[in-house]
């Protein structure tokens, strides 16, 4: 038996605590499977213990103790979803997602977008082979991590702010995560980098900070695209698409998009990864609290998202069998649908369990 991998699990709000029971269901077969050893401590942060613990009056989000327990014993976070109407819009999802995110300087956001079944894509005469890439979104700045200000508030003359900001080192190396991650993957050979320098001229970092660190890789062609106009060709012509490099803000609106054209939000992942140190992986869909409690929810991201977990541990061929797993059973019909409702959470959990097993 290989040493035991200790993963940190936070269920979190809506139906993130029933598809991470899901998800852990498959991490056991794999383990056995596979002769590998898990061991997982659960985390209850999320809505319900910021509104046990005070809500507006102090409530917690993600202590600082047990961020440290996490950081100082485990060697992977699995997330289910943070997001509830009950709490102030942002609140919670800073206080658990963005901590882990900044506080572990977990820089690569990295987003599969890989169609499994032609039939679940929205896009006409597309086929598996049309829908392959990967998206590398930055993870720690961007205006997601600036200071928001506001003058004059509630006046006409407020002005808000929050601006996009990034760092030479922060820019620099997720490009090179990226041209890396196109040189491994071997597919077409080429790193699309997406801004919109034309209007943003911050962005210009970004222009030569991808043009030198380019020079180390002269077997990685380089492409450029703004993000409109990425937005457009991923949708007209995904086949376009190996490597994508981008910003934070951008990065989540066009991982949106991929999630779309790969059959939705059921079937897509994502990993926020430091490499070779701890990560955090979930699925890129919400908490669909409407959902919550009913078994109704669609747990393949998740397992999705634990076949990234696997792969950042070293296992690839674990990864790899989940991975063709999901997308036989989706092929043979064995799983419905990726939307809620079809089959059960955990009828859809037992089916990928047996398969794997
Ligand atoms: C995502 C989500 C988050 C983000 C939200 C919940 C803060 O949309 O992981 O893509 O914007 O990063
Ligand atoms: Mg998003």
């Amino acid at each position: 038996m290989s040493t035991t991998h200790k993963i940190a699990v936070i269920g979190g709000d809506g139906i993130g605590p029933e598809v991470v029971t899901e998800g852990l269901k498959v991490l056991d077969v794999v383990a056995s499977r596979f002769n590998l050893s898990f061991e997982t401590v659960t985390y209850p942060f999320g809505t319900d213990h910021w509104l046990a613990t005070g809500g507006t009056d102090g409530g917690e989000t993600f202590p600082k103790s047990a961020f440290e327990e996490v950081k100082a014993n485990c060697d992977a976070i699995l997330l289910g979803a943070i997001g509830d109407p009950r709490a102030p819009v942002g609140l919670v999802e800073h206080g658990v997602i963005m901590t882990m995110r900044l506080g572990l300087d977990l820089f690569v956001n990295l987003r599969p977008v890989k169609l499994y079944d032609r039939r679940l894509c929205p896009l006409k005469d597309k086929t598996e082979a049309d829908v392959d890439m990967v998206i590398v979104r930055e993870n720690t700045e961007d205006a997601y991590t600036a200071q928001p200000t506001f003058e004059h508030k509630g006046t006409p003359d407020e002005v808000a702010s929050q601006p996009m900001r990034y760092t030479r080192k922060g820019t620099e190396r997720v490009i090179r995560y990226a041209y890396d991650l196109a040189r491994r993957r071997n597919k077409d050979k080429k790193l699309l980098m997406i801004d919109k320098a034309n209007a943003v001229r911050a962005h210009d970092l970004w222009t030569r900070v991808f043009a030198e660190v380019g020079t180390e890789y002269p077997d990685i062609a380089q492409e450029h695209a703004y993000i409109d106009a990425a937005c457009m060709w991923m949708v007209k012509n995904p086949e376009w698409f190996d490597v994508a490099v981008t910003t934070n803000l951008f990065g989540d609106i066009i991982t949106d998009v991929g999630a779309m054209i790969q059959g939705g939000l059921g079937v897509a992942a994502s990993g926020n990864i430091h490499p070779g140190r701890l990560s955090l992986f979930e699925p890129i869909h919400g908490s669909a609290p409407k959902y919550k409690g009913k078994n109704v929810a669609n747990p393949v991201a998740t397992v999705m998202a634990v076949a990234m977990m696997l792969d950042h541990l070293g296992h690839t061929e674990a990864k790899t069998h989940v991975e063709s797993t999901v997308a036989r059973l989706l092929r043979e019909d064995a799983i419905k649908s990726l939307s809620a409702g079809v089959q059960s959470t955990s009828e859809i959990g037992d089916l990928i369990a047996d398969a794997l097993a």
